[in-house]
């Protein structure tokens, strides 16, 4: 039986109070890595307590280990601090999952230059951050796991939270390439609509063309995220670099093309000449 191992590796995952962050901690934990949780709170929250409780068989205690550190990833002295601290630990950095991020939901028209700056803050200079103060504490092995979004992939209204995914595309591939050489790699998982508090207060009217554009028909799970950033982090995926991985129950691969499959299914068959 083949299973995902991280025994001894230690990988710093951002915005890792709630939601995917947590799910992602808790995986990993399971999977007996040594996870430095970060999120903005000073003490731990209480989902991601919950959430390495669980990680727990009753009366055993979890393969891997957890520790919380406060971090704000658009304060660059912060993550001078984290660093600092893990140095002292005596350990390395084996992987990092810049899974923090904010949206923001301003249309074109309305979008003001601040709320872009913002957002690209948390979503693109938290993530150069992070990569350019811990690659210098990894070696050869070690594996960057960017969260994207759906919304890189695709023309999502909401302006700012859309250009900064699409930015952190970029941020992605240039350190694929400039880290490759020293044996780390950087991916990008792309999630679709996910439960999460995030996406808690999405209106129906969101919910329902969203799952319209949805080939599997539901929203995805935090753990359905987490196993594809465990795979990419693990030596399973060791020739990965630079790739984009959508989970997202195949909402951008159609490319707008579902909603006339779903119009024409119980359409009569016509000759193919009468198909543009
Ligand atoms: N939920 C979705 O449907 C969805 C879809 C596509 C992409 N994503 C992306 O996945 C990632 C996680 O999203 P989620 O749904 O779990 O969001 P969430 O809002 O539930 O959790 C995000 C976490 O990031 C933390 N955070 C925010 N700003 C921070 C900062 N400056 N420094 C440190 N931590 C900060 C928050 O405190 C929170 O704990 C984000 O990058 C998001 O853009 C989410």
């Amino acid at each position: 039986m083949v299973s995902v191992q991280l025994q001894g590796r230690t990988v710093v995952v951002t915005g890792a109070g709630q939601g995917q962050g947590a799910a992602e901690a808790r995986l990993l934990v399971e999977a007996g890595a040594r996870v430095v949780a970060a999120d903005l709170g000073g003490a731990m929250p209480g989902e991601l307590a919950a959430a390495i409780a669980a990680a727990s068989a009753p009366g055993e205690s979890a393969p891997g280990e957890l520790v919380y550190r406060q971090l704000d990833v658009t304060d660059e002295a912060g993550w001078e601090r984290l660093a600092e601290w893990i140095r002292s630990q005596g350990w390395t950095v084996d992987g990092l999952v810049n899974n923090a991020g904010i949206t923001q939901r301003s249309r074109l028209l309305d979008v003001s230059i601040a709320d872009l700056q913002k957002v690209y803050d948390v979503n693109v200079a938290g993530a150069l951050l992070g990569i350019q103060v811990l690659s210098p504490l990894m070696g050869s092995g070690a594996s960057i796991v960017n969260v994207g979004s759906v919304a890189g992939l695709t023309a999502h209204y909401p302006v700012a939270y859309t250009a900064s995914k699409w930015a952190l595309r970029g941020l992605s591939q240039v350190a694929a390439m400039e880290l490759g050489p020293r044996g780390i790699r950087v991916n990008t998982v792309h999630p679709g609509f996910i439960g999460t508090p995030m996406t808690a207060g999405a209106t129906p009217q969101f919910r329902e063309a969203t799952l319209a554009e949805t080939p599997l028909g539901r929203t995805g799970s935090t753990e359905e995220v987490a196993g594809v950033v465990l795979f990419l982090l693990s030596p399973l995926s060791s020739y990965v670099t630079g790739a984009e991985i959508p989970v997202d129950g195949g909402q951008s691969g159609h490319g707008g093309a579902k909603s006339v499959s779903d119009a024409l299914r119980d359409a009569p068959f016509r000759e193919v000449s009468a198909v543009p």
